[in-house]
């Protein structure tokens, strides 16, 4: 997809952080803007900012973790905007603590949140955009951390892996059937955003998004928020991004580093098995 001009982008997550900076990116290229986010006040301040920017933007509260909501958000896409171009499955959240401290609600949430959703998205979206035949864009947030492992976040790596092994499926058949809707996985390293205040759409009773009592998940915790505040900034990630899908690229690194990592386990798995060391998680 070349072309964003009066083009409807739909994007979940899309009320902050990397897909707001999305909404703001694609709203320059003339796209018209589908926020579909469960953070209430967050949506409405987007709103007016993309407006008196003016861009033609919908807001939609939407809990991704809803596959009726899902719906809801693609149904009410078409009907402001008609055809339905680019999906920016965006939406994410993380805990941290070791794999078995964190509580079953935990798990759910961030599996839910992050994994289950873009599937959803996915399958919801995927006929819409083919039905019309014009070119279309499906990129889905990953990580990272669907790129190369390591301690404390044993749910946010499971669905990082999850959502770029789903994007690398989706390409391969959007390649064998010839489709008109590409795919593309983000995977950035840190961005400055608030990740790691993801506590603040957590269901009531789960305690914070460090599993209570973890001394590996506190300290991991502020290793974290200090990566994420001295991160990129997401308009920075957006211009990348753009760029990226213009040239018909799966897999879009963000950070300079994010080569050698992924060459590093690569080589690991290859020659010895085990997997290289992983600097400063938080140990
Ligand atoms: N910030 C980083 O360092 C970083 C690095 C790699 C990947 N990511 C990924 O980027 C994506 C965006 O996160 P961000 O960093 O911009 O963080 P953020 O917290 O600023 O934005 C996440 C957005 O998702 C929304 N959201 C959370 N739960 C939701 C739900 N159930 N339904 C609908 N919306 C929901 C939030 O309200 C928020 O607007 C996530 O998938 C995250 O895992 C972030």
């Amino acid at each position: 997809m070349q072309d964003f001009n009066d083009k409807t982008a739909v994007i979940t997550g899309g009320a902050s952080g990397i897909g707001l900076a999305m909404a703001r990116r694609l709203g320059q290229e003339g796209a018209n803007i589908v926020i579909g986010d469960v953070e209430v006040g967050a949506l409405g301040r987007a709103v007016v900012e993309l407006t008196d920017a003016g861009v033609a933007v919908e807001a939609v509260l939407t809990d991704v973790t809803d596959r009726g909501q899902i719906v809801a958000l693609a149904d009410a896409a078409q009907e402001r905007f008609g055809d339905i171009h680019f999906l920016h499955n965006n939406a994410g959240v993380t805990t941290a603590g070791l794999a078995e401290e964190q509580s079953d609600a935990q798990w759910d949430w961030v599996l839910e949140v992050n994994l289950l959703a873009v599937i959803y998205g996915c399958r919801e979206f995927l006929p819409r955009m083919k039905s019309h035949g014009k070119p279309a864009h499906i990129l889905n947030t990953a990580s990272m951390a669907g790129m190369s492992g390591g301690p404390f976040m044993a749910p946010y790596f499971a669905t990082k892996f999850g959502v770029v092994g789903l994007s690398e499926g989706l390409w391969h058949e959007g390649q064998a059937t010839k489709s008109n809707v590409g795919v593309s996985v983000l995977c950035p390293a840190f961005v400055r955003t608030g990740i790691a205040r993801s506590d603040r759409n957590q269901p009531a009773d789960m305690g914070g998004w460090v599993t209570p009592g973890s001394q590996g998940g506190a300290r991991f915790g502020e290793f974290l928020s200090a990566g994420v505040d001295d991160g990129i900034e997401p308009a920075d990630l957006a211009e990348t991004v753009l760029a990226a899908i213009r040239e018909q690229k799966l897999w879009i690194l963000t950070h300079p580093q994010s080569p050698e990592v992924i060459e590093r386990r690569a080589n690991a798995i290859a020659e010895t098995g085990v997997p290289p060391e992983v600097r400063s998680m938080g140990r």
